[in-house]
């Protein structure tokens, strides 16, 4: 590899490394339902969803038998009364079907023909994102730790790439 493409490759890598530093957080996949295949009846999806914390771009994964159920975006007034028509938006592809949570604000689901009043339907509440704060100077905090860790990372990284280039 010639020298100016060995810098090209290292500038590349700690941009790369760079900006995940500042974005923060990388979006998280939430199984629904906690499993594979646990879009069925008779979970407690309120009770699963109130263990999550959803956060914008993250994304759902419905795993289900695509000839028996199916995943339906509502409004709040058809996820209450289990109305399937009307929807908002269809998931249902093959059985293994990802959402992204692309907005800030309240999603509704639930499985139409009739699963809906077996409890398959799904409140997601899309949470804004803290702001990193700063931790308070006397008391270590896990996000400071990390955010160390993170840093750490990136110095390593930096040395071998520039020594690297001048070996
Ligand atoms: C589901 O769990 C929630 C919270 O734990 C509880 O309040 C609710 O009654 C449960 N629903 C059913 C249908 O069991
Ligand atoms: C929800 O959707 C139904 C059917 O499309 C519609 O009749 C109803 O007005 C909507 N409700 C709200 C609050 O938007
Ligand atoms: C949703 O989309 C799937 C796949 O395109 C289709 O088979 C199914 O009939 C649709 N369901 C509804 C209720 O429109």
């Amino acid at each position: 590899m010639g020298f100016g493409r060995k810098i090209i490759v290292c500038l590349l890598m700690i941009i790369t490394i760079g900006c995940n530093e500042i974005d923060g957080r990388e979006p998280v996949l939430h199984r629904v339902g906690g499993g594979k295949y646990t879009w069925k009846p008779k979970i407690n999806f309120t009770q699963w969803a109130s263990n999550e914390h959803f956060y914008k771009d993250d994304w759902l994964y419905f795993g289900f038998d695509k000839h028996i159920y199916n995943v339906l975006e509502v409004n709040k007034t058809n996820y209450e009364k289990c109305i399937d028509t009307g929807y908002i938006n269809n998931i249902t592809r093959g059985g293994r079907d990802v959402f992204q949570l692309s907005e800030e604000r309240t999603y509704y689901f639930l499985c139409g023909r009739g699963f809906c009043f077996q409890g398959m339907k799904v409140e997601i509440n899309v949470e804004p994102l803290e702001l990193p704060l700063l931790p308070p100077p006397t008391i270590p905090n896990k996000a400071g730790s990390s955010r160390n860790t993170n840093y750490s990372i990136f110095v390593i990284l930096l040395v071998i790439a520039l020594a690297w280039i001048f070996m």
